[in-house]
């Protein structure tokens, strides 16, 4: 039998029963599988890498080894909270790995968003592969793969061109071969939430907006500079407290700002001030494959513009994004 097909007898995960049966099948499996081996797995922070984590701490605890690479280009606070709550709460064997530098160096001057994305894709591996060459004992990867993925690799395989190049982690260097632990690869999106909630992951992380592999590199348009990455990440924390405040985080399901390389003329106490348009993209789909736009309350987006235009240094003006998917794709880049 192909283990990579989900058998027509599998029943939908849409109960907490469901999801416990479904938790004590892999951990046991798991278990089977490496014994009294070691685990390495990539974790994000993103619902499919967690998910996974928690998993396999609740099958073999200390065994798995955790490494959160950050890219310098996550959104405000998500290292730390990977850290609150992996070593912290569920006391994970967690390395972290701050590589801001790195990535920041090699993406300066670079503006194509093809080359960005590979830059990105091609760096996080790197780095990975540096972490998983300093530990010794390693036989086993964990990967968030979800069933959609496979899906995806199917119509490639069959021809079907991609858009963008999505970039989350690649295929690792030669010298580094493991043994892959997938527990998750049968399940569709809905499942690995109903799954990572009954694994007791708090909702906002396992109801998370979806976040590209790549982060904010491909929010902050063009060739990427850390003021106004810092700026995109300030305003972007601001939308998310702002939505969340009004509910808006429930009914959307993305949100984000986008900053261009331009600057407009504006003027702050009483002289010129040239700065940068945030710009508010807030989407709603089904797939990914279309997009609509959200109606957001002028209420809402007088009080986002004060907010940003006043606390966030460099931004001059707020504009929204109004364009669906097609003929705009969700990203900018
Ligand atoms: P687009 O921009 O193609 O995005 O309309 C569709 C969805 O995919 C997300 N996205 C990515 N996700 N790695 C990911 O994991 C990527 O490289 C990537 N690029 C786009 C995007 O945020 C949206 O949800």
């Amino acid at each position: 039998m192909d283990n990579n097909r989900r058998p027509d007898s599998m029943a939908r995960i849409t109960t907490k029963e469901l999801a416990d049966a479904f938790i004590a099948e892999q951990v046991e499996a798991v278990r089977k599988q490496v014994g009294d081996k070691k685990v390495l797995l990539a974790l994000s922070g993103g619902v499919d890498s967690s998910v996974v984590a928690a998993l396999l701490i609740k099958a073999i605890g200390k065994q798995l080894v955790c490494v959160h690479v950050n890219h310098g280009l996550m959104r405000k606070n998500e290292s730390e909270n990977v850290i609150k709550l992996f070593k912290d709460e569920l006391d994970a064997n967690l390395i972290y790995v701050d590589a801001t530098d790195r990535f920041l160096d090699l993406l300066a001057g670079v503006s194509e968003p093809e080359k960005k994305r590979k830059i990105i894709g091609a760096e996080f591996i790197n780095v990975f592969a540096d972490e998983a060459r300093k530990l010794e004992d390693i036989d086993f990867l964990a990967q968030g793969t979800i069933y959609p993925d496979i899906l995806e690799s199917f119509k490639q395989a069959e021809g079907k061109k991609a858009v963008k190049s999505h970039h989350n982690v690649g295929g690792l260097p030669e010298d580094l071969k493991f043994e892959l632990v997938e527990p998750i690869k049968l399940l569709f999106k809905d499942e690995v939430r109903v799954v990572g909630e009954a694994l007791g992951l708090p909702h906002a992380m396992v109801y998370r907006q979806p976040f590209p592999g790549p982060g904010l590199g491909v929010r902050c348009l063009g060739a990427i500079t850390r003021d106004r990455l810092h700026a995109l990440r300030e305003a972007d924390a601001i939308l998310r407290e702002e939505f969340d405040i009004c509910g808006l985080a429930e009914k959307v399901w993305q949100y984000f700002v986008v900053i261009p390389d331009i600057k407009s003329v504006g003027v702050k106490d009483e002289s010129r001030y040239e700065g940068w348009p945030a710009i508010i993209r807030a989407v709603n789909t089904k797939d990914a494959m279309s997009a609509t736009i959200e109606e957001i309350p002028y209420s809402v987006l007088h009080k986002i513009t004060d907010r940003i235009t006043h606390e966030v240094e460099g931004i001059n003006r707020v504009l929204m994004d109004l364009t669906p998917k097609p003929i705009g794709t969700i990203e900018w880049e």
